[in-house]
């Protein structure tokens, strides 16, 4: 079949499935601090509902399928959707995690074919973590990194994401910790998808500062890669490890944006900021044939957006925030 190409000549091979909307975490860039509804079991996709939408995504020419959340690992045997998405054959699966679980799953997860990871740590000071998640449980999350290691996941990748007086002082402490650790640390700008809706365009950090920040400490040097949203570097004196930028707010990349998202309740999304969703669960549910979902799903990205328009007088919040859509 066809690549998903767009109106504007992207093609989507990239996508997030939210396996649920639940966490265990309260990042103050994500959740509300209580008061969250989590959707009843019922509206979330099954793993077998997943595997066969997974199947039509890459009939489409989907490539890369990542698992996100809210927190993936709160999805009870969530290893066995990771094993049915191996054995369908998707080239690149990986999932994004706050770690929290990782001590305990990383082997299963390993072992059910997942290759490698992504783990949200915003701050490496244990009271600040503990600020920034309202959880305290910096301790757990490391520990989990190294049973990620020790299971082979490679390469792991962390995210952080920098809010300017918060733990914007940090980013040299990371790219050292990166050193130490030969992990990539990739440096997110704040969006405006925090539930409390408490975000300002001055608590953006702008990864150009991050940039010059970790330079000044530890040169840096441009690393060659395909077309993804973050712009990598490695330490130019040889040392393991890497620093990545993901500059959202300040150079969106929309304009080569490969990616679209389902949610925990099988809404099919073309970009974070959508404010259109496409019901697939309601096809999924509904008998229709696989072809009808394709066609579906195709006339969704056939009606894609250029982008949003972070911070522009225009810019209309999505009804969802982060741990609703999925990062
Ligand atoms: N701005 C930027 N990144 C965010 N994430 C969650 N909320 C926001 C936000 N408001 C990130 C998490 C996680 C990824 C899935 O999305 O840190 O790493
Ligand atoms: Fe949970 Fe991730 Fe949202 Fe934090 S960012 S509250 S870990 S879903």
């Amino acid at each position: 079949m066809k690549p998903l190409l767009d109106t504007f000549g992207r093609v989507a091979d990239d996508m997030r499935i939210s396996v649920t909307d639940r966490c265990n975490f309260r990042c103050t860039y994500c959740m509300p601090e209580e008061g969250l509804r989590w959707l009843p079991r019922a509206e979330l996709l099954t793993f077998e509902e997943i595997a066969r939408l997974a199947g039509i995504f890459m009939s489409l020419g989907v490539k890369t399928i990542r698992l996100t959340g809210g927190e993936p690992l709160v999805r009870r045997d969530v290893e066995q959707l990771v094993a049915m998405l191996g054995a369908q054959g998707v080239p690149d699966l990986s999932m994004t995690t706050n770690g929290f679980h990782l001590a305990a799953k990383a082997q299963a997860l390993a072992d059910a074919g997942l290759r490698r990871i992504n783990v949200s740590v915003d701050s490496l000071l244990r009271h600040r973590f503990a600020e920034m998640t309202r959880r305290d449980a910096l301790g757990k999350v490391i520990e989990g990194l190294r049973a990620a290691e020790e299971a082979g996941l490679a390469p792991i990748k962390l995210n952080c994401v920098v809010i300017r007086g918060t733990n914007d002082d940090e980013v040299c402490d990371f790219a050292r910790f990166a050193r130490d650790t030969g992990y990539q640390v990739r440096f997110i700008e704040y969006m405006p998808l925090d539930a409390d809706e408490t975000w300002e365009m001055k608590r953006v950090m702008p990864s150009d500062d991050v940039l010059a920040a970790i330079g000044a400490v530890y040169p840096l040097e441009p690393v060659d890669h395909g077309p993804e949203p973050a712009t990598v570097y490695r330490f130019a004196d040889g040392a393991p490890g890497g620093v990545g930028v993901i500059p959202s707010v300040t150079q969106p990349f929309c304009s080569n944006c490969n990616r679209i998202r389902v949610t925990s309740d099988g809404q099919f999304r073309t970009c974070l900021f959508a404010l259109e969703e496409t019901d697939l669960r309601s096809l999924l549910r509904g008998g229709a044939t696989n072809e009808d979902i394709a066609a579906e799903i195709r006339g969704a990205v056939d009606r894609k957006w250029a982008g949003h328009s972070i911070g522009a007088p225009d810019f209309v919040r999505p009804s969802r925030s982060m741990s609703m859509i999925g990062g």
